[in-house]
C-alpha cells in the first residue's frame, strides 16, 4: 500500500488556507500541524481544519508524524524555515518564490542535498490543463522554429493592498514587486515554454502606488536562448485588471492563452486533436485569477496537483517536477530584470 504522509503547514496567512484545503483532498496525506507566529490566528486556523497548533518552530519539527512541510510564510522569510526543516529531515515545499536572491534559494537547496531530504517549489498554474497542452505542443516540436514568447500579467491591487503594513512591497522581505510577487507565475510559464532566457532588457516603475517601495509597473525585451525573441510586462498598476495572456509563436504554430482558456491554437499542420482543443478550451476567461485581488478565482485544485506530483516523486524516489532548482529558474530571470532597469543596460543570464 502506498505510504501516507504526515504534512504541517508553516505560516497560517491567506496561502497557508489554501495548502490546507489542497491538502485535506489528497488521499495518501493527513494534514498534521501548523506553525503560526500569531497564536490566535494559528489557533484559530488549527480549529478550522482539525489540525495541531505549534507557535514554536522547533517543536513543530520535531513532530514524529510529520513528514512534509510546506512554507507559506512572507517569500523572504522561506530560506531560515526551510533549512531548518532540513535539518529536522523533512522534505519541504515552498511557495513562490521559492525565495528573494539566488544565495537564499542556494542555501535551501544545500541544506536539503545535505540532509538527503527532497524540496519542491509551487507554480500552481503549471497544472491546468492549458498549460499541459502547450507544453506537450512545443515538445512535439509543433511550432517549427520558435521565433516569439510573450508573458503579459495585467493585474491590478489597490493602495489598500500595499497599505495593510506588513511585508508587501518591501524589497527586504517581498524581494519585488509586479515581477516578483504577482508576475513570477507568467514568467515561470514564459520560460516553461520558450526554454531558456539569454539575455533580459527592462524598465520598471512605481506609476500610481505611493508607499512601496517596490515597482507596480515593469516591460522588458528578452533573448531566449534558443535565439527567439519576446516581451515581458508585469504590472499591479492596471485597473480593473485582468487575464494574464501568453503567447508562444514559431514559424509553424501560433497558441494565445488566456489564463486557463486558449485564445488562439494553430499550427500550419493540423492533427485531429486540434479541432477538440479548441471546441474544449477556445474561449475567453469569464472570472481571472489573481486579477485583481490576491485569491479571487482561486481553488485548492491546482496546489493539490502540485503537492500530488511532489508525493509521488517521493515515493518513486525522483525529483518533483517543480524541483528546488526548476522552482530557482523564474526568479533568476526576475533578478535579471531589476538589475537591466536599475543599471539601464542589458543583462545577460549565466
Ligand atoms: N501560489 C500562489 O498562487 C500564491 C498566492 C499568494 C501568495 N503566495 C505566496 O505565499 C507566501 C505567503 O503569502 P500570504 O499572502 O499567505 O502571506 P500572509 O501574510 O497572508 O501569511 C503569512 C503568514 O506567515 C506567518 N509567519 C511569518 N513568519 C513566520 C514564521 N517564522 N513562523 C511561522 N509563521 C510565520 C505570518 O504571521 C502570516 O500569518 C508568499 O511567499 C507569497 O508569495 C502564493
Amino acid at each position: 500500500m502506498a505510504k501516507k504522509y504526515g504534512m504541517g503547514i508553516i505560516g497560517a496567512g491567506m496561502i497557508g488556507n489554501f495548502h490546507a484545503r489542497a491538502i485535506k483532498g489528497l488521499p495518501n496525506a493527513e494534514l498534521i500541524s501548523v506553525c503560526e507566529q500569531v497564536p490566535e490566528r494559528g489557533q484559530k486556523f488549527a480549529a478550522e481544519h482539525g489540525c495541531a497548533f505549534y507557535d514554536d518552530l522547533t517543536k513543530f519539527l520535531n513532530d514524529d508524524r510529520l513528514d512534509v512541510v510546506t512554507v507559506a510564510t512572507p517569500s523572504g522569510l522561506h530560506r531560515d524555515v526551510a533549512v531548518a526543516a532540513a535539518k529536522a529531515g523533512k522534505h519541504c515545499i515552498v511557495e513562490k518564490p521559492i525565495e528573494i536572491t539566488l544565495p537564499r534559494i542556494d542555501a535551501i537547496l544545500e541544506a536539503h542535498d545535505k540532509a538527503g531530504t527532497t524540496v519542491g517549489g509551487i507554480f500552481n498554474m503549471r497544472y491546468e490543463a492549458t498549460t499541459k497542452l502547450l507544453k506537450q505542443a512545443v515538445d512535439q516540436g509543433r511550432f517549427g522554429r520558435m521565433t516569439f514568447g510573450m508573458a503579459f500579467g495585467p493585474w491590478w491591487r489597490d493602495q489598500a493592498y500595499y497599505d495593510q503594513g506588513g511585508w508587501r512591497g518591501k524589497w527586504e522581505i517581498d524581494g519585488g514587486g509586479a515581477m516578483m510577487n504577482q508576475g513570477i507565475h507568467t514568467i515561470d510559464l514564459l520560460q516553461y515554454f520558450m526554454g531558456p532566457v539569454k539575455q533580459v532588457c527592462a524598465f520598471t516603475r512605481t506609476l500610481c502606488h505611493e508607499r512601496i517601495e517596490v515597482e507596480d509597473t515593469s516591460a522588458v525585451a528578452v533573448e531566449f536562448a534558443s535565439g527567439a525573441l519576446g516581451t515581458m510586462a508585469c504590472t499591479t498598476s492596471m485597473w480593473p485588471g485582468h487575464y494574464r495572456v501568453i503567447e508562444v509563436a514559431g514559424d509553424r504554430g501560433t497558441v494565445g492563452m488566456a489564463d486557463a482558456k486558449f485564445i488562439f491554437w494553430q499550427f500550419a499542420e493540423e492533427t485531429e486533436e486540434d479541432n477538440r482543443i479548441r471546441a474544449e478550451y477556445l474561449d475567453f476567461p469569464k472570472v481571472s485569477v489573481g486579477a485583481a485581488n490576491p485569491s479571487a478565482g482561486m481553488t485548492p485544485d491546482l496546489h493539490r496537483a502540485n503537492f500530488a506530483d511532489f508525493l509521488a516523486a517521493l515515493d518513486e524516489k525522483r525529483q518533483p517536477s517543480i524541483s528546488g532548482l526548476e522552482a530557482r529558474k523564474a526568479v533568476q530571470i526576475i533578478l535579471a530584470v531589476y538589475e537591466s532597469a536599475r543599471t539601464g543596460k542589458p543583462v545577460a543570464l549565466q
